[in-house]
């Protein structure tokens, strides 16, 4: 596949497994696992990056399983710039009907300094550990590990002699979240100028969040050229997460308009995968997080609930079934209006008059002053108080 800036798709890898169960404390069991990779290859993620085979005997079980029992996703194993990670990697995802080997290597001044390599020595490593993981698959991946940091005539350099040994994808990871929306476009745009050979492989855009800026720069490299993010389920991650891959693919698909790209994922079984996440990592959603969270398409202020009642674009700018959600919106509490109780009502089949709606709309608000949410429940509660009072 060439990296053309015009051509729109573009590839969903999916790091959950990886560094997302990285996250301290977000370990999942060996059938989880399994159970997550099923629905997102099932939702349409292009390559999903099961594991580090080489990091523990459970690791390389679930990559080689999930290898196994894959349908149409990529299956991809991350290994250090070493033959023996890359063997074992290969030796997990070979299993699958489209494998994949993903190597990779700190190319900035701080991370070479903990091999101790030389500018000269890295280089050589690059080539022939990128060469011995081509010789085992056809479909490698190759990152220079916090590119971000890394000085562009280096990179620039590396990322040549990772093409011409055999990388198909070349990801630019933000390791630590440093970078800004439009560094991370120029770099993507740098490197599509300078490299010899770059538009014959994809650009991949890898980013952290440690500065609230995670999907912003996945978007901005997008925009200059890159053809796969790599993100995870409610931006699960190390420190604070990965970019999160509702937020990019919905982005995409919300606002096609001024970003006219497309992805090949079935949104409408978001919201299911991510409360699945939550529940077997043991990470919950915050509850105003972007597109999953509990709050996302809640509305309590009367005003808000008066305009969605009349016209739901007034406050939304996409539908909740779009991700799958089909609960309803409207949350009743003290800051809600008569046309939201009305319609909540109208929902459980209760109709009333002018001056029954009056009434109870007092006995409401009384209740909604003390009690944080009113419940259904509670309307039936308050309604035959009412019907008792008279
Ligand atoms: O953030 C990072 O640099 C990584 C690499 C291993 C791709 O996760
Ligand atoms: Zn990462």
């Amino acid at each position: 596949m060439t990296t053309d800036t015009k051509q729109d798709h573009v590839l969903i890898f999916d790091t959950t497994l990886r560094d997302g169960e990285q996250s301290p404390g977000a370990t999942m069991t060996h059938e989880e696992k399994l159970e997550i990779a099923a629905a997102l290859d099932e939702m349409g993620v292009d390559i999903i990056e099961a594991g580090f085979p080489i990091a523990s005997e459970g690791d390389f079980n679930a990559v080689s399983e999930i290898a196994k029992n894959s349908v149409n996703s990529v299956i991809c194993g991350l290994s250090r710039a070493n033959f023996k990670d890359i063997d074992r990697n290969w030796e997990a995802v070979k299993h699958a009907r489209q494998p994949r080997i993903h190597t990779f290597i700190g190319t900035s001044p701080l991370h070479r300094a903990i091999p101790n390599l030389t500018m000269d020595e890295m280089a050589d490593k690059i080539h022939e550990t990128v060469t011995h993981a081509r010789n085992l698959c056809d479909n490698v991946q190759w990152s220079p590990m916090d590119a971000t940091r890394t000085e562009h005539d280096y990179l620039c350099r590396v990322v040549e002699i990772a093409i011409k040994a055999g990388a198909t994808t070349i990801n630019i990871p933000d390791t630590v979240g440093y970078t800004a929306p439009r560094e991370s476009a120029d770099l993507i745009r740098m490197l599509l100028e300078r490299v010899p050979g770059a538009d014959e492989i994809v650009f991949a855009t890898h980013c952290h969040n440690d500065l609230g800026m995670a999907t912003a720069n996945s978007l901005a490299a997008v925009e200059a050229g890159a053809r796969q993010i790599e993100c995870t389920i409610n931006g699960l991650g190390e420190r604070a997460g990965n970019t999160a891959l509702e937020e990019v693919v919905m982005a995409l698909k919300v606002r096609n308009d001024i970003m006219p790209y497309r992805t090949g994922i079935d949104t409408t079984k978001i919201m299911k995968l991510s409360r699945r996440v939550a529940t077997v990592s043991g990470f919950p959603v915050q509850y105003n997080k972007a597109i999953v969270g509990k709050n996302a398409f809640l509305h309590e202020s009367g005003i808000h609930q008066d305009g969605v009642l009349k016209n739901v674009e007034t406050f939304e700018i996409m539908k909740p079934a779009d991700i799958g959600l089909n609960e309803d919106n409207i949350v009743l509490g003290k800051h809600s209006g008569r046309a939201a109780l009305r319609s909540k009502l109208e929902g459980l089949g209760i109709e009333l008059g002018q001056n029954q709606l009056n009434d109870l709309f007092v006995r409401f608000k009384d209740l909604a002053d003390r009690k944080k949410e009113v419940y259904e429940d509670d309307l039936w509660t308050l309604v035959r108080d009412a019907e008792d009072a008279t």
